[in-house]
């Protein structure tokens, strides 16, 4: 289940160059669950034609704001009252220049200023229209008139220049939306996350590591941004686009991942170890490249520190949630690491069976905490990360009013 399951969305589409990617965003939004009901400008007509929104929404397209048929019922307000929120996307210059002046000649802008619910705008034009002080100044005053704006992006354009101007991607404007729905119970709230593997160096080529893919710490840390926390993200090297709104910390080795936590620890509210740290790292590295012999090779690796239990015992720690990566006696292990560790949280996951775990999109966890645990069945690592964030939520919460 994701934050847009059953969400009733009206997509507007107006007249600019980015309406064929509204196709897309249409089909990402039915994929999360949203219903949703497309309203075309006139102009947006001659990009797409209605009859593609038609199929993938599987609803009517709405284009007219004198249809006798559908005002016959006061179609503008009927459907500004259905909604659960508004996306316009791609919203043009002129559209903005409209909404800000309250214009209502276009059924999307009788919509927009029929509605009582969230109202979003995902801008999309060339880079000179963006910054050009007229829109510059609509877009100051819709966002303080609280609607939001999503984007526009950096990069090439459609016209061939390059520059901030671009809509964002579909799968982007999806997690924005999510997190307009999302209750913020972590405003106000410092979380820090470490992510994905580390690399321990035998020579000057080669390194130690593990499958961790940090997919499960990346999505925890939009999940908290979601949720309204300040996110400081430590991370080991992937390949993920880090959260926009997020800190990043880069890190290689398990001692740069421990300096860097313990660094940071002390300053947060919440700390989420997620990264796969290597427990053993080798006792020399080797500055020339390790030459090949016919002999087997011997290499002395020593323990890496341990960083849950080094911010379990800080003496101003943040409420601590570990991760356990488990292959067999999940749960008796879990048990002991939080206990042993002196964790507020621990969230187990199977590691090394056909689904779930290290570099995989989907996930399942066994969460425990004194007194209390639930089961987290298996879903994506997006949907995992908003439950966990929940759990960790309500327990921060209640361990702060007791204390
Ligand atoms: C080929 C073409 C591409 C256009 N692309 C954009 C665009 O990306 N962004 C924009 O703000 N306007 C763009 N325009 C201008 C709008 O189509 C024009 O302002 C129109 O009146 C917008 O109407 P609407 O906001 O009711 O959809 C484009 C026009 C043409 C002819």
């Amino acid at each position: 289940m994701s934050r847009l399951t059953e969400k009733r969305i009206i997509l507007g589409v107006t007249g600019g160059i980015a309406a064929y990617k509204a196709c897309d965003l249409t089909r990402q939004l039915i994929r999360a669950g949203a219903c949703v009901r497309v309203v075309m400008t006139r102009a947006a007509t001659s990009f797409v034609a209605p009859l593609t929104f038609q199929a993938l929404s599987g609803n009517q397209v709405h284009l007219d704001l004198l249809d006798t048929e559908e005002e016959s019922a006061m179609g503008h307000i009927r459907l500004a009252r259905w909604a659960d929120l508004i996306l316009v996307a791609p919203a043009t210059a002129d559209f903005m220049a409209r909404l800000r002046a309250g214009s209502a000649g276009e059924l999307l802008d009788a919509v927009c200023l029929a509605a009582e619910v969230p109202v979003a705008l995902a801008p999309a034009m060339n880079r000179a229209m963006w910054y050009n002080p007229a829109t510059q100044e609509n877009a100051a005053i819709l966002a303080e008139r609280r609607v939001h704006l999503l984007g526009p992006d950096k990069g090439m354009q459609a016209c061939g220049e390059s520059g901030f101007g671009r809509m964002m991607e579909p799968i982007e404007l999806c997690q924005a939306l999510e997190a307009i729905f999302t209750e913020k119970t972590l405003a106000g709230c410092s979380v820090l996350v470490s992510a994905g593997p580390t690399r321990e160096s035998l020579d000057p080529v080669r390194y130690l590591t593990n499958r961790s893919s940090g997919k499960m710490g990346y999505a925890l840390a939009q999940a908290a941004i979601n949720a309204g926390a300040k996110v400081t993200l430590v991370s080991g090297p992937v390949l993920l686009e880090p959260p926009k709104e997020a800190i990043v910390v880069k890190v290689e080795t398990a001692a740069d991942m421990f300096n860097s936590v313990i660094g940071l620890a002390s300053g947060h509210d919440i700390y989420i170890g997620t990264a796969a740290v290597a427990d053993y790292t080798p006792a020399q590295v080797e500055e020339g490249k390790i030459k090949k012999h016919d002999e087997a090779l011997t290499i002395l690796l020593n323990r890496t520190r341990d960083i849950l239990s080094a911010v379990a015992g800080l003496p101003s720690r943040p409420f601590t949630v570990g991760f356990a990566a488990e292959t067999g006696h999940l749960e008796a292990h879990a048990k002991e690491k939080l206990e042993s560790k002196g964790l507020d949280m621990i969230a187990a996951n199977w590691v090394g069976q056909p689904e779930g775990g290290f570099d995989r999109d989907e996930n399942a966890l066994w969460v425990c905490w004194p007194g209390g645990e639930k089961y987290l069945p298996m879903a994506s690592k997006q949907n995992i990360a908003i439950q966990l964030i929940e759990l960790i939520s309500e327990n921060y919460s209640a361990q702060k009013n007791t204390t």
